[in-house]
């Protein structure tokens, strides 16, 4: 598969089987998260992979939609606030940026394997703390991961044209 073909596979999956993730398939979207880029290679990042009953209760309670239920186990990605590089010139903090990257490492990863999963950023911090054991960890995407059910919506792939989007000097 071309890297090309891998993203136009992956897409935003909201509704997944109850089949387990296997051990092979979490570690190889581990492995590929954990060798995601970040600036200056601070690597200010830790995922919590959700797989309890107890633990997603609480994931449901920060956001709560019903096809986030369906999904076996989520990732829980957060960012160290400390440890990010800071850019000095203007004191801008790259700590987002460098998780993004290892998301998407993830979502393309699990793609790879035939497996679903879906950003989610629209959850309520403030119900997310008890992943932050001090202050300075900040959740940045919960993504779930999963086999795709064979219902799953699917929405046409709206993307801007590359005229509007490129421009060349
Ligand atoms: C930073 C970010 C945050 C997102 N947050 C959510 C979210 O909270 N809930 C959700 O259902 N989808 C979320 N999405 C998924 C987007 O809606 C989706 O990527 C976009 O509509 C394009 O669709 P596609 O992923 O199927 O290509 C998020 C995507 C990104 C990149």
């Amino acid at each position: 598969m071309s890297f090309l073909e891998l993203t136009e596979k992956r897409f935003s999956a909201r509704k997944y089987t109850d089949e387990p993730v296997s051990e092979a398939d979490l570690n190889y979207v581990l492995e590929c998260v954990r060798l995601a880029p970040s600036a200056v290679n601070r690597q200010p990042w830790r995922f919590v992979v959700v797989e309890s009953e107890a633990a997603k209760q609480s994931l449901w309670e920060a956001y709560d939609r019903e096809w986030f239920r369906s999904a076996p186990l989520a990732i829980v990605c957060l960012q160290h606030k400390g440890e990010c590089w800071t850019r000095a010139a203007d004191g801008k903090p790259h700590g987002d940026i460098d998780v993004a990257i290892a998301v998407e490492h993830l979502c393309l990863a699990a793609a790879e394997r035939g497996l679903g999963t879906c950003w989610i950023c629209n959850f309520d911090p403030e119900k997310m703390k008890n992943f932050c054991e001090d202050p300075a960890w900040e959740v940045v995407a919960i993504v779930p991961l999963g086999h795709i059910a064979p219902d799953c919506p699917r929405a046409e792939r709206k993307r801007k044209a590359l005229e509007e989007i490129v421009e060349r000097r």
